[in-house]
């Protein structure tokens, strides 16, 4: 598998629990990018591809009761390979900057620390499918797991995950921080409880680090 690019491009990943504001959170960075002058595209896991988007609908849809963990593992894993060398990986061979809604940290949080999965079985699909590829920034939107279930439950119709208990997401959170922790280089984590100015704010301070490296 070739996992090698020589572009300038750069994969930036977006994380967090249900509800807290990735989608119009990248939009926003979508723009501060762009106005930068940086050609960017946008995507997100699962998905992102035609096939991927269809592993999605399995994953996602309420009626799939009966998936067992390694099946779930496994369809996360199958969308993210074709989703690397289809438009991540070529997107980034081209110079662009990729900006991905969700990517491996989120296996480690839900199948790892939500689903109990063997953490050591999600590393190695990862070498497996990324062969040492790796975000070069992961902005963590973090906040108390009750807000982010009021916040989704507001937007209508649960899906599969987000019809799990709070035990579940207050797994996905420990997790998430606990991965922000052992990775500081990559991570910044966003305190995504506040006000969208004061989130924005935190983005600003993102971008500008990130536009000057
Ligand atoms: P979204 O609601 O942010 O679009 O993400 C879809 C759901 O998929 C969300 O509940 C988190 C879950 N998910 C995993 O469980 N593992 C993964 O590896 C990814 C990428 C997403």
């Amino acid at each position: 598998m070739n996992n090698s690019y020589s572009g300038h491009g750069r994969f930036i990943t977006l994380e967090g629990g249900e509800g807290a504001g990735k989608s119009t959170n990248l939009e926003y960075l979508r723009g501060r990018l762009a106005a930068a002058g940086i050609a960017v595209t946008v995507t997100r896991e699962p998905g992102g591809t035609p096939l991927g988007e269809q592993i999605r609908g399995l994953l996602l849809d309420p009626a799939d009761t009966s998936m067992h963990p390694d099946t779930e593992l496994l369809l996360m894993f199958a969308a993210r390979a074709q989703h690397l060398q289809e438009r991540v990986l070529p997107a980034l061979r081209r110079g662009e900057w990729v900006l991905c809604d969700r990517f491996t940290d989120a296996t480690y949080a839900y199948q790892g620390g939500g689903r109990g999965l063997d953490v050591q079985r999600i590393a190695e699909l990862e070498t497996w499918v990324q062969a040492g590829f790796q975000p070069y920034r992961t902005l963590l939107f973090d906040l108390p797991v009750a807000v982010g279930l009021q916040r989704a439950g507001d937007r209508g119709a649960l899906d599969r995950f987000e019809q799990e208990r709070t035990a579940f997401f207050e797994r996905v959170r420990k997790s998430y921080l606990e991965r922000a922790g052992a990775f500081p280089d990559r991570f910044r984590v966003i305190d995504a409880g506040r006000e969208l100015a004061a989130v924005q704010a935190q983005l600003d301070a993102v971008v500008d680090e990130l536009v000057s490296a």
